[in-house]
């Protein structure tokens, strides 16, 4: 099946390669102190390429939602309120328990359903709240003059920081489980394939 159109490879390539450089470069940052002024990449050298795959990071962003809207990919991150939480808890106990026993995938890859329950709420979570908090948040700290500069008696820029670090964070994990995930194909480098050619190989 024919799954991953070329705009959607591209803008996965690009995404997770930036991905990589924003955790190396803000880890760096995160960890940099006086004594220590170049964890992993020098602090001036990490704030460059920071900055520099964030904007790359937002530009192939706007092309994922309008790539989304314009074209049949955005159905498949459409979530249906029928049957959600017991589809997602089935798709759980096939993740904790099932697939170790050998059982069947409870939602085999079809043209109409290229993501299981749970994968469609991580990658609609990931990209529609977490990457808008991590932008709008990075964009906080990028301009701080246009930051609020205070939020009952808190520095909003100290507020924005936390939002920032935070979502980071948490999209790293994402990015951890994601590829574990997604080694459980037919084979475990099925998927990986599936992303460089476009087709996804059935089971
Ligand atoms: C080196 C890092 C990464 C690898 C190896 C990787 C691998 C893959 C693979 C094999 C797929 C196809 C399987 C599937 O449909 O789920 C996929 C899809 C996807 N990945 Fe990643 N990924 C990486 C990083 C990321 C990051 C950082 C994000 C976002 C924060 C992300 C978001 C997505 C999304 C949204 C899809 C579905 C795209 C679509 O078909 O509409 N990935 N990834």
């Amino acid at each position: 099946m024919y799954l991953y159109p070329k705009w959607i490879r591209v803008w996965h390539l690009i995404n997770a390669a930036m991905f990589l450089i924003l955790i190396v470069t803000g880890i760096s940052m995160q960890y940099t102190d006086k004594e220590n002024a170049s964890y992993v990449v020098g602090f001036a050298k990490a704030v460059k390429w920071h900055n520099f795959a964030a904007i790359i990071l937002v530009l192939n962003y706007i092309i994922f939602v309008t790539g989304n809207l314009l074209t049949n990919n955005g159905r498949y991150y459409r979530i249906g309120r029928k049957d959600f939480l017991s589809n997602l808890t089935k798709q759980f106990n096939y993740y904790s328990r099932g697939m170790f026993k050998g059982e069947k995938h409870p939602f085999p890859v079809t043209e109409e359903r290229k993501f299981n329950p749970l994968q469609k709420l991580t990658y609609v979570l990931a990209m529609y709240v977490a990457f808008p908090l991590l932008i709008i948040s990075g964009i906080g700290l990028l301009l701080p003059e246009i930051t609020i500069k205070t939020f009952f008696g808190v520095s909003g820029l100290i507020l924005t920081d936390i939002l920032h670090i935070t979502m980071g964070f948490l999209l790293s994990i994402f990015m951890v489980i994601h590829i574990y995930t997604c080694t459980l194909g037919a084979k475990p480098t099925s998927l990986f394939w599936g992303m460089i050619s476009g087709y996804h190989r059935e089971e």
